[in-house]
Formats: structure tokens, C-alpha cells, sequence
């Protein structure tokens, strides 16, 4: 299989499969526990139908959306990742170019591996820095100084992530940051030649935003590593709401699921926030965020900008979830196996083939601006 050959998510991922060793697959691929959230995350769509209404006049399709202060040419934006050198030597640079080629947003992880001042300087467009609370307050600190200084339009501290996952497929495979090469790693560099050549003939492995404050020489790191001994269990609003004050300006939580939850932010200054369950990572039987999307947007729809992300694989999920009220919606998988399948060209080929869906999507259902789309467009089963 090659590029061309992938129309959909399905023919991405399996690309993926073929070409990346399988601890990094899995990593990209699995979640927590059982991975009922991961899958329930995708079902959930079909909890509803769509009604369309036909003969209006569809010749004009306005897709653009305006969320946390920044206009969006499509409605949906790349949710922060991890680790991207890991699945393809162009890394985030591959995101962040096709990202700000169709004039979306990109989100830059904290524990990315391409620095923000880099992608700041070469890609034009609004970006996210997505960022955890440590535990040293002065790394939480010296992070947002140096967001600013980066010119980084809007800080979102993902708060679903208070100690890691349990995710067993990167406990059975040993994957761990920076890759491993012992005896099973070298064995799935051999299988792996082409990726093998690359992520050793390309520049070193780093995370650039975390360099002077993790020391990674010592040998490898695994995630829930990460998140159990530098994250700070101990955060709560009183935290995050001088952060917010201190940072004055868009502002988002992502990971936020409860109608309590969201309600808060709003009332410490929050200007967005994000639905989500980290793509089934972190808590296994939690809600998928499109369950939870009408009531959240129901309570504080009028006063913050919801987004949400989880699942999303075809332009008609993306139509539903604006339909419920969603500002915008963030992919992760959608354009991380094609990262890996094919770089730069691969996510590109991938987010352009979402648009397509959305533009056809749209005429469809008798919509020419998002605008149009409510609630009265779902029928719920
Ligand atoms: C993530 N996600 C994530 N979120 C975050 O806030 N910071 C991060 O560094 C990462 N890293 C990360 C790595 C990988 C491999 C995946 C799959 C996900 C979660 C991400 O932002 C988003 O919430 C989910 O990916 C959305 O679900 P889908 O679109 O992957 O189903």
C-alpha cells in the first residue's frame, strides 16, 4: 500500500503499521486499560443521525470557525502530540507545515521534539502550546515566560494527565523515550529498515522544551515515568488560576469532562476549553467527549469557547459535533499515522482529505457556513 492508495483513516493507520516498529505503533495506537474509551470515543458518533435539509443553494462552502481569539480556515485543528521525531524524522515540522498550509492550528506538545521558537519562526498561523504542571513551579514558570516570548498565541495545560495512564501495550512492548536498544529494540530496528536508517541518520532525538530540565542521559525514560515523578499530583484551581491570571490571555484546559469542571474554568477567567479523554489514554471507561458535549455546551456554551477531540475520523463527525455546539474539534491519531506513513506529504494528503469530507459533507446536508449547522440537523437514536 502506498500514499495515494489511502482514502480514509483506516488506509493511514494500516500504512502506519507497515512501516513503524511495533512499540512505536502501539504507542501511537493503544490507550489505557481495556481501550473501551478509545473505542467508545469513535462509536459514540453513532449515537446520532444527521437530518439534512436540501435546495439551498450549496455552490459556496465557508467551513472557517473562530475559536480562543484565533480565525481557523477549517474547524477542526491538530491536538497536541507527543514524540512526533519518533514516528517520523520530519516530526512536528511535517504537523506544523501541513497544519499552517490549510491556515489551521497546530498544537505544540511540551514534550515535543522540535522546539517552539523553531516552529513559531517557520510556520505561519495560530498555535497552541500545550503544556503540563510540574512539580518544579519554577519549569511551570520559566514554560509560559518562554511561550511568550515565543509570540505563542494561545496556552492550553492539559489537566486529564495528574499521573499516567495505564497503558499496557507500551508496558508489554518496553517502549520508552528515547528509544531502547536492547535486544528487543534492535530486533524491531531490523524489521523496520527504512524508519531504522532514518531516525539514526537524522538529528538526534531531543525535547527541545523540556532539554535543560529532563535529563534523559542517564537512558530511557517511559512515559508514565514522565508523568508519575515530574507532574505535580497536588494541582488544583487556586494553580491554575493565578497561571491563568499570570499569562493574560487565551487561556484553555484541555481534558476538562464535567459540567462542574467546566463551570469553574469559566469562573477563574478560562477563555476555552477541551473536551476530552486524551484519546482514551489516560482514565479507561471515561465519557467520550461527544457524550458529554451538549450538556457541557448547554451550561457554558454563552461564556467560553468548547472544543472537543477524541475518535474523529470522518468529515460527517466533525459536522455532528459542531451540530451539538463545538467550536471547534481537535484530531490526534487522524494525523499521526499518516505522519508516520509518509511525513509531511502524509498529513497533508490526510487533513486535506478531511476537508474534502467536511466541503462535501456540508453541501449535503444543505449547509454553506458553519453557522448553520444545530442541533435540529441530529436525530439521537
Ligand atoms: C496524545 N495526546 C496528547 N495530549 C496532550 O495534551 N499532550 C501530549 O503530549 C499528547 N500526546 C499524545 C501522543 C499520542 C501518540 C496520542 C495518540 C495522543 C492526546 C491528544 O492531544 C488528543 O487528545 C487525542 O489524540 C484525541 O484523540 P484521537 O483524535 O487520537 O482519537
Amino acid at each position: 500500500m502506498r500514499l495515494r492508495e489511502c482514502h480514509n483513516f483506516h488506509d493511514f493507520r494500516l500504512l502506519a503499521k507497515k512501516r513503524l516498529p511495533g512499540p512505536i505503533f502501539n504507542y501511537i495506537d493503544g490507550a489505557a486499560d481495556d481501550e473501551v474509551t478509545l473505542r467508545r470515543n469513535t462509536s459514540s458518533f453513532e449515537s446520532c443521525d444527521l437530518v439534512p435539509n436540501v435546495l439551498r443553494g450549496v455552490s459556496e462552502i465557508d467551513m472557517s470557525v473562530t475559536v480562543v481569539g484565533q480565525k481557523l480556515a477549517t474547524p477542526f485543528y491538530c491536538s497536541p502530540t507527543a514524540l512526533q521525531r519518533l514516528f517520523h524524522h520530519q516530526g512536528e515540522n511535517a504537523v506544523a507545515a501541513a497544519a499552517s498550509s490549510l491556515g489551521t492550528m497546530f498544537g505544540v506538545s511540551s514534550l515535543g521534539t522540535v522546539s517552539l521558537e523553531e516552529i513559531r519562526r517557520k510556520y505561519p498561523g495560530p498555535q497552541v502550546y500545550q503544556f503540563y504542571f510540574h512539580r518544579d513551579r519554577g519549569l511551570n514558570r520559566a514554560m509560559m515566560e518562554r511561550a511568550k516570548d515565543a509570540g505563542v498565541n494561545v496556552m492550553m495545560l492539559t489537566v486529564d494527565s495528574i499521573t499516567g495512564g495505564n497503558r499496557e501495550r507500551d508496558l508489554r512492548t518496553g517502549f520508552s523515550i528515547p528509544f531502547k536498544l536492547n535486544l528487543a529494540g534492535v530486533t524491531q530496528f531490523a524489521l523496520k529498515p527504512a524508519w531504522a536508517l532514518n531516525y539514526l541518520t537524522h538529528e538526534k532525538f531531543r525535547l527541545p522544551q523540556l532539554d535543560e530540565h529532563v535529563d534523559m542521559s542517564g537512558g530511557a525514560m517511559s512515559i508514565g515515568r514522565y508523568f508519575t515523578e515530574m507532574l505535580d499530583p497536588s494541582m488544583n484551581w487556586d494553580d491554575v488560576a493565578e497561571m491563568v491570571k499570570h499569562w493574560n490571555g487565551q487561556f484553555c484546559l484541555k481534558g476538562i469532562m464535567s459540567v462542574e469542571d467546566a463551570k469553574r474554568a469559566v469562573d477563574i477567567g478560562c477563555t476555552g476549553i477541551v473536551l476530552s479523554n486524551h484519546g482514551g489514554r489516560q482514565l479507561d471507561g471515561s465519557r467520550s467527549a461527544f457524550d458529554q458535549l451538549a450538556e457541557i455546551v448547554d451550561a457554558v456554551g454563552d461564556r467560553i469557547d468548547v472544543m472537543m477531540d477524541g475518535g474523529i475520523q470522518r468529515g460527517t463527525h466533525v459536522l455532528k459535533a459542531l451540530s451539538l455546539g463545538a467550536k471547534a474539534v481537535g484530531v490526534g491519531r487522524f494525523y499521526l499515522y499518516p505522519l508516520a506513513a509518509a511525513g509531511q506529504a502524509g498529513v497533508e494528503s490526510a487533513l486535506l482529505h478531511l476537508r474534502t469530507e467536511i466541503e462535501r459533507d456540508m453541501k449535503l446536508m444543505g449547509c454553506t457556513s458553519v453557522s448553520q449547522l444545530s442541533r435540529a440537523n441530529l436525530r439521537f437514536r
